[in-house]
């Protein structure tokens, strides 16, 4: 059995990032699967057409036996992961696939047979390709396709694992990597150049998720589901670029409605702020948010809220991106970014007390947090994978976060993304976050420093 008050030191990752197994055992096909294959989309954006077939093979459970093995001799006692909802319900509502019941099954058995649990997630971000064709995310009725998935879920899974993620990181997923796929698709040349009418248009989508993830809150909760369950939002602290600039002090602030604030008022007060009703509502009349759509929010509030940091991001006005907040490129520390932005972990600690203060001290666990450099950050030498910079960010987030729990913020977990290398979405396999080199050609696993330094971070705190 595992130890549900202990501060979980775990690992996450993603189904279509690590398991591969494409179309193994009656999997239906999800979006990521024809946005790989057929559209190519990480060509333009890493110059090599790659895809999550095999990705790092840990639908194998030879593959993921070693890899449980090397879980615990990094002493991790929580391992974050997601399920495929094709491998459940190959056309996304209907037919459930008892093979993929019998993986989760098994996998999560072997987990908990090694002491590590489970946390998992619903959904990141592989929709089934049946659903994406009928509308995806702006579809209302994909509120209901994601309650009676999420219900498959609890039937099978319900009884052993006691945290649930309903999905991960809202803001990203809808705002930066779908409209770009959907720009790659159509040949923009600049994949990233986002448009106001883009945004305009995911904030529906953004508000399906937001009550669909209430509503399986509310499921849970009424079929006596005894475990807890939340959502892991990407935070960004948002920095003025120049210090005391109106402009930048404007965008910053829509910048932190639209990132951080919308998600989390409307977990946390049932709400939403009113720049996003304003804003989105004025862009796109379909953008209704109804008095009974807020009830929903405010009735069903999640156990825990999950954070996935990175960066903050420093944001500069530029009347040429949406809402004039730009904070994608911007970094004016001396220290160079990661591949996700500036490294400070300082703005970790502010923002664990942010949430402390601002929205109550919920359960907080850190659900992602890591780094990519660049391939000359890794260097071998005596069979191990030297990645110093990899290890100081981990050891600097890992204290900030201590240093907000010292001061009170009810943090109760951390995470790192990720254990392994894997398929980073529009970059494919060249960007590399994690603390196990992975050689895809051969799916060799080797360590690298910063798991090292992980594996005594977590020997000395537990
Ligand atoms: C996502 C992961 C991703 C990681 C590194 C997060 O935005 O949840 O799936 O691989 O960041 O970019």
């Amino acid at each position: 059995m595992t130890d549900e008050t202990a501060f979980l030191w775990g690992a996450a990752s993603a189904s279509y990032q690590v398991e591969g197994g494409w179309q193994a055992d009656g999997k239906g096909l999800c979006n990521w699967d024809v946005y790989t294959n057929v559209y190519r989309v990480t060509e333009p954006v890493s110059g090599k057409q790659e895809t999550g077939n095999v990705a790092i093979n840990a639908y194998d459970r030879a593959q993921y036996l070693q890899d449980i093995a090397l879980m615990q001799s990094l002493g991790l006692n929580a391992y974050r992961f997601s399920i495929s909802w094709a491998r459940l319900l190959p056309d996304g509502v209907g037919r459930i696939n008892e093979a993929g019941i019998a993986h989760y099954k098994l996998f999560v058995d072997d987990l908990i047979a090694a002491g590590i649990e489970p946390v998992v997630t619903l959904f990141h971000w592989d929709m089934p390709q049946a659903l994406e064709e009928r509308g995806g995310w702006l579809n209302r009725d994909s509120i209901g396709w994601f309650r009676n998935y999420a219900r498959v879920v609890r039937e099978a899974l319900g009884d052993k694992v006691s945290k649930f993620i309903t999905f991960n990181e809202p803001f990203i997923n809808l705002f930066l990597i779908e409209p770009t796929v959907e720009n790659i698709k159509a040949g923009i040349g600049s994949p990233f150049a986002i448009t106001e009418a883009q945004y305009a248009r995911q904030a529906v989508a953004m508000h399906h998720w937001l009550l669909a993830s209430a509503e399986t809150i509310g499921d849970y909760r009424a079929a006596g589901y005894r475990g807890t369950i939340g959502l892991a939002l990407p935070l960004m602290p948002m920095i003025p670029e120049t210090p005391g600039k109106a402009e930048d002090i404007a965008a910053a602030s829509i910048g932190d409605a639209i990132i951080n604030r919308w998600c989390l008022d409307a977990m946390f007060k049932g709400r939403y702020p009113d720049e996003i009703i304003t804003e989105f509502g004025r862009r796109n009349p379909d953008f209704v948010v109804t008095e009974a759509d807020l009830a929903i929010l405010a009735a069903n509030r999640p156990d825990f809220l999950g954070v996935n940091f990175y960066a903050p991001a420093y944001v500069r006005h530029d009347a040429t991106v949406p809402f004039g907040f730009r904070w994608f490129d911007t970094n004016p520390d001396p220290e160079p970014a990661a591949f996700n932005g500036p490294v400070r972990p300082d703005y970790l600690k502010i923002l664990l007390e942010r949430i402390r203060d601002d929205y109550g001290n919920p359960t907080v666990y850190i659900t992602e947090n890591g780094a990519g450099f660049g391939e000359t950050d890794e260097v071998m030498e005596r069979g191990m994978i030297m990645d110093p910079r990899r290890a100081d960010y981990i050891t600097r987030h890992v204290d900030a976060v201590l240093a907000a729990r010292a001061n009170g913020a009810n943090v109760q977990g951390y995470m790192v993304w990720s254990l392994f290398d894997n398929f980073e979405w529009l970059q494919g396999y060249g960007r590399r976050f994690g603390i196990v080199h992975v050689d895809f050609e051969t799916q060799k696993r080797t360590t690298k420093l910063s798991f090292e330094i992980y594996r005594e971070i977590i020997e000395k705190n537990v």
